[in-house]
């Protein structure tokens, strides 16, 4: 999975500063007490806004292949005093050591084409279909398929009618499809 430097698969980019996050919060509707997983974080920018979003209390875990990333998350949540950020260092593509069930809320911010290109969805997917609470929320940000930059080469971007057949096998029905920038939408999932 990684690349040729031993990097994972889209490591050191982050769509973070291309989507509205007023319009990303308010669709997504954090509350106190969620465990949230941010699937692929990167160095953690969704993760710490969705620590700060969503308060004190509760969990978000970012996971990442990618220990640079995870070095600065940890770095950057301990000067925001976030407590409640865990970084887990892995695959997710197999078993993360978190409990069947057990999360609210999982992000996907721009990595399920990476994760499809690569051949790792599957396990991803099956992984995330494991975590994911019955009646939780898989939340996915992609970029629209329009020629970049900024984004992935066109042709390895994910149309909507895509990410609904890559995820309708894993048990999650679409419940909402918005724009969160001039580049980027979002799609939520509701576990069935
Ligand atoms: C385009 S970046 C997105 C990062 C983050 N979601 C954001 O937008 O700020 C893709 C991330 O996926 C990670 N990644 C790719 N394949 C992975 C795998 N199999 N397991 C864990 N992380 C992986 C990379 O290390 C990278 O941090």
């Amino acid at each position: 999975m990684g690349n040729a430097k031993g990097k994972p698969p889209g490591a050191g980019k982050s769509s973070f500063d291309l989507i509205d996050p007023n319009k990303f919060f308010a669709a997504l509707v954090i509350k106190p007490h969620m465990k949230i997983l941010d699937l692929a974080c990167g160095q953690g920018n969704y993760t710490l806004a969705l620590a700060e979003a969503m308060g004190p209390e509760g969990v978000v875990y970012g996971a990442d292949l990618w220990e640079e990333g995870l070095a600065k998350l940890r770095e950057e949540a301990a000067i925001r005093g976030l407590r409640q950020i865990r970084a887990i260092l892995a695959d997710v593509s197999s078993p993360l050591p978190l409990d069947a069930a057990s999360i609210d809320l999982c992000l996907m911010a721009t990595v399920l084409h990476d994760l499809v290109e690569a051949g790792t969805a599957p396990g991803a997917l099956a992984e995330t279909t494991r975590l994911v609470k019955p009646g939780g929320t898989l939340a996915v940000v992609e970029f629209k398929k329009m020629d970049g930059p900024p984004g992935p080469p066109r042709h390895i971007r994910l149309a909507p009618e895509e990410v609904e057949n890559l995820l309708k096998p894993y048990g999650f029905r679409k419940r909402l499809i918005e724009e969160i920038g001039s580049y980027t939408y979002l799609m939520l999932f509701r576990k069935v």
